[in-house]
């Protein structure tokens, strides 16, 4: 099996923010509210971007980090709940944007978790050598799916988009992914897709594509399958939660990463922390937070960090990652 290893990432967002001030002024909310909740001080939310067009931007910067060219890339996926059209995928729509005229293009859905899917299929794409160097997305357009009217749902997302590119290496990089769901709580979180308008069914319905959730439920969810999804990731290689430089999660709620902190006894420090500025953006989270990271300087060759995504479906995954860029 080949090694791989990630050789570069990028992230897009919007220019617009929109502040928690500015959602009070919408629904029955306050920033005292949302940042104690939450942590949530602002989000950005798109003017009239796509779903494509922040993925097409992460991309771009992707690339350039890792110092290839379009044409390099065999493989994209991208991740998103939220895409422009049901057909073409976005992934296509990708690979227009940047030329990669040499890839093969599909999207996967497995919300918040989405980002963790699409690098265990770039993961298994280059190990089993069907491809060399894959293009892996993370993005959401959440806005256009809210019902902003509904105070306990709107405050939480914001869009966003990030990547990153895989390549087989003779250095270990991507040492160990894990992935999981169970539909059996596939109602908690929500977003029905187009309704049924075939005239000959028995049921012509148009059901509004909004998001609804039980966030009660959602919360108990997530402090639980994160320390899982942190475990499966070590459970086979020879490190500890110790050996652990950072733990990149999926930014849902920073109450929730204080819980999960203090289950599996891990410095708070550890855990990296943007949803401040972003909220939830969904599949883009996770690789927002990385292309950051990776932006910042914070991280070292040799660094280990564990990847945890999470969300409806519901879906979970976590990698364990050698920083050898
Ligand atoms: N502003 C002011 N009040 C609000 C707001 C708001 N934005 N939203 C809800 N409230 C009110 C409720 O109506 C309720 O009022 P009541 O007591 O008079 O009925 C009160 O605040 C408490 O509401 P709860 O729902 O009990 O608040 P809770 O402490 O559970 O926090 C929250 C809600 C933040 C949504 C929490 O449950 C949570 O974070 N859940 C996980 C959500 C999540 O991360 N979802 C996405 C994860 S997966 C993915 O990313 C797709």
């Amino acid at each position: 099996m080949n090694e791989v290893q990630i050789i570069g990432t990028g992230s897009s967002v919007p220019d617009q923010i929109i502040t928690n001030d500015h959602l009070s002024n919408i629904v029955d909310t306050s920033d005292e509210w949302i940042s104690s909740r939450t942590g949530i001080k602002e989000r950005r939310i798109v003017k009239g971007e796509t779903t494509a067009n922040l993925a097409s931007s992460a991309a771009k910067r992707a690339i350039e980090d890792a110092g290839i060219s379009p044409e390099d890339i065999d493989l994209i996926v991208v991740a998103t709940m939220t895409p422009d059209y049901f057909m073409p995928s976005t992934a296509c729509l990708v690979q227009k944007e940047i030329k990669a005229h040499n890839a093969t293009c599909f999207d996967v859905s497995a919300a918040c978790a989405g980002f963790i899917y699409a690098l265990n299929i770039g993961f298994q794409f280059i190990r089993t050598g069907q491809s060399n160097t894959a293009l892996i997305i993370g993005a959401d357009v959440y806005s256009k799916i809210l019902d902003w009217s509904d105070r306990s749902t709107c405050v939480l997302f914001g869009d966003g988009a990030g990547a990153a590119i895989l390549q087989k290496s003779q250095n270990k990089g991507i040492l160990s992914v894990y992935t999981g769901s169970d539909g059996r709580g596939d109602m908690l979180l929500t977003c029905p897709a187009v309704g049924n308008s075939n005239p000959f069914s028995s049921e012509v319905n148009l059901p509004k594509s909004v998001v609804s959730m039980n966030g009660k439920e959602v919360f108990r969810f997530a402090t639980t399958i994160a320390p899982k999804c942190i475990e499966e990731a070590l459970k086979h290689s020879s490190y500890t939660k110790d050996h652990i430089k950072y733990y990149v999660l999926h930014q849902a709620n920073a109450r929730m990463m204080e819980v999960i902190s203090k289950k599996m006894n891990i410095d708070i420090e550890k855990f990296y922390k943007n949803i401040e500025r972003y909220g939830n953006t969904c599949a883009g989270s996770v690789p927002l937070a990385l292309d950051e990271m990776n932006q910042n300087g914070l991280l070292k060759k040799g660094d280990l960090l564990v990847l945890v995504g999470f969300g409806g479906g519901l879906t979970w995954g976590s990698a364990l990652l050698q920083w050898n860029k």
